[in-house]
């Protein structure tokens, strides 16, 4: 994609530096991820009007510690070191890094020395409040909150650098060389617990870089579909739909591109959720126009998976299944050279190993196998994109709320959620079960304060008593989780009226049910799914 007014992130392997390029391009510039050793060329190649470091969990004295080429201190664009970024422009520049002292992780004071560029605006807060601040910050009187991560610090800063700021163990927690524009910083100020950390960000990119905010999805949107028009040419293009966020996106995205040259495949695997098949279809067809294969297959899938207890079985049997549904329709398609996939930025940047580059990019969801059986070239309109990138853009498409901001689904769907052995019974009953938690989950308001809210069939059945008769009868599991990205979650607090609607109309609807319980466990130490 070229957009000309692009920031370089370099990665030396923080656990921040996604974030990094996610709060440059919240400011409408583009901005991308490379490892820390790529090429000079590459670089030049990409022709960023600026380059950020990022920090690290390495030392610059380490035997292996990655440093980037140093020509591009020579380039004539602005660089800024964050943490290990710092270390490393102090080292390669000429001065003197050493261990702390004291070692700084988390919350620390920041004392401004200098405000008129890459600090500016930082203290504004703090000088709304109390109006003759700064100076007072300057002689130390409390300062502006920095999150801090290190072990190392400046001990001199090279030739041409002054201090802009400094803690009460960092001298030097930032520096800068205006001649030459380079910038550096000993905090983060990419996490949310920096105070103002988004002004500095700003700072380096309008007024230091000269970028303009350009980026928008409107123009993505366009670039985007040019980019696919003229890869693809005449040849068609099929994609797998699944109901998910991201392969409906993209698919919408593709279809805005080259219309009836994509046809979706859509593939009832038996173990979607209620009105699943029904509701992708509806709103992509009528919606979009587009064109769509509706593939049932659920009794190939629910045969394959009838005598199957192991969760990690499923997981095969469902994978495999959907290949081979996917293939034979795709073969009935003329003229497909290739396949469209909503692989996410995220899933495609290169990762730092710190022993070297690795370079190794993750295999997407099931559909790798497709690649190599059909000889088809790939579509990924979406792999310079953020999940939250992903919803902007669906919902600059006119996409409806309900595909945009939906719970997330698994692959394997339902047969997970049905502990044991999954027949068509069985599957009939969680699906009931199902639809009536997330409909009085929506009906409570909740449902996007909640991350997952599902029901689960277990495979253990009690006794009960309905009118005057004695009963023996499965049992549900109701499962509400918040998070923020599926890796850690907390049950979710709803309130006992809704559990208690959910549990009447559990047990009055649907048949086969006579006891429903609430899952509060949290992640760790148990996971949101139940197998
Ligand atoms: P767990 O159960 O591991 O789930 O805490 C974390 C998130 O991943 C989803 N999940 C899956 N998604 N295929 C998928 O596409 C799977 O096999 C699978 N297993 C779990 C789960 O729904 C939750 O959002």
């Amino acid at each position: 994609m070229d957009f000309k007014e692009k920031i370089l992130v370099l990665d030396f392997g923080s656990q921040y530096t996604q974030l990094i390029a996610r709060r440059i391009r919240e400011q409408k510039v583009y901005s991308e991820i490379l490892p820390f050793n790529v090429t000079i060329d590459r670089i030049r190649e990409f022709d960023p009007k600026g380059i950020i470091l990022s920090g690290g969990p390495s030392s610059v004295y380490d035997k292996d510690a990655p440093l980037p080429d140093k020509e591009i201190f020579s380039l004539g664009i602005p660089v800024l070191g964050i943490c290990y970024g710092m270390q490393l422009m102090a080292h390669t520049l000429g001065g003197k890094v050493a261990k702390s002292a004291k070692r700084e992780y988390g919350r620390a004071e920041l004392i401004i020395d200098d405000d008129s560029d890459l600090l500016k605006g930082m203290a504004e807060k703090k000088r709304k409040v109390t109006p003759p601040i700064l100076p007072l910050l300057r002689g130390g009187a409390g300062g502006v909150v920095v999150w801090m991560s290190h072990g190392d610090r400046i001990e001199k800063y090279p030739k041409g650098f002054t201090p802009i700021a400094h803690t009460a163990n960092s001298p030097v927690a930032a520096m800068a060389d205006k001649e030459r524009k380079f910038y550096a910083l000993q905090f983060h100020p990419e996490v949310v617990h920096t105070e103002n950390g988004t002004k500095i960000l700003k700072n380096f990119v309008f007024d230091i870089c000269k970028c303009r905010p350009k980026w928008t999805m409107h123009s993505f949107i366009e670039t985007t579909a040019q980019e696919i028009r003229a890869k693809v040419g005449k040849d068609n293009v099929v994609c797998a739909i699944s109901g998910g966020v991201d392969s409906a996106v993209a698919a919408v995205l593709i279809n805005k591109a080259i219309g009836r040259q994509l046809t979706c495949i859509f593939v009832d695997n038996g173990v979607l959720r209620k009105g699943e098949a029904k509701k992708v279809e509806e709103t992509l067809k009528k919606h979009f126009h587009m064109n769509i294969v509706c593939v049932d297959a659920s009794q190939r899938f629910l045969k394959k998976l009838s005598r199957v207890s192991d969760p990690e079985r499923k997981r095969k049997i469902i994978g495999n299944e959907f290949i081979r549904v996917f293939e034979e329709e795709a073969k009935k398609l003329k003229g497909v050279k290739y396949l469209a996939q909503g692989t996410l930025y995220p899933d495609v940047i290169e990762s730092v190993s710190f022993k070297g580059p690795s370079a190794m990019i993750k295999s997407h969801h099931n559909v790798g196998g497709l690649l190599k059986n059909m000889k088809l070239k790939l579509v990924e309109p979406l792999r310079e994109l953020f999940k939250d990138e992903v919803r902007v853009l669906g919902r600059e498409m006119g996409m409806p709320e309900e595909i945009i901001g939906r719970h997330p689904f698994p692959g394997p769907g339902l047969a997970i959620r049905i502990i044991d052995r999954v027949t068509p019974e069985r599957a009939d009953i969680l699906r009931k079960a199902d639809a009536i938690v997330l409909e009085e989950i929506k009906k409570a308001g909740l449902y996007h304060e909640i991350w997952q809210a599902f029901a689960v069939l277990l495979p253990i059945k009690t006794v009960g008593v309905m009118g005057d008769e004695r009963t023996y009868e499965n049992v549900i599991a109701v499962r509400a989780v918040k998070s923020v990205d599926g890796m850690t979650a907390d049950w979710a607090k709803i309130p006992y009226d809704v559990l208690g609607i959910i549990s009447n109309r559990i047990i009055n609807e649907v048949k086969g049910v006579n006891r429903v319980v609430y899952d509060i466990s949290s992640k760790p130490p148990s996971t949101i799914e139940w197998e």
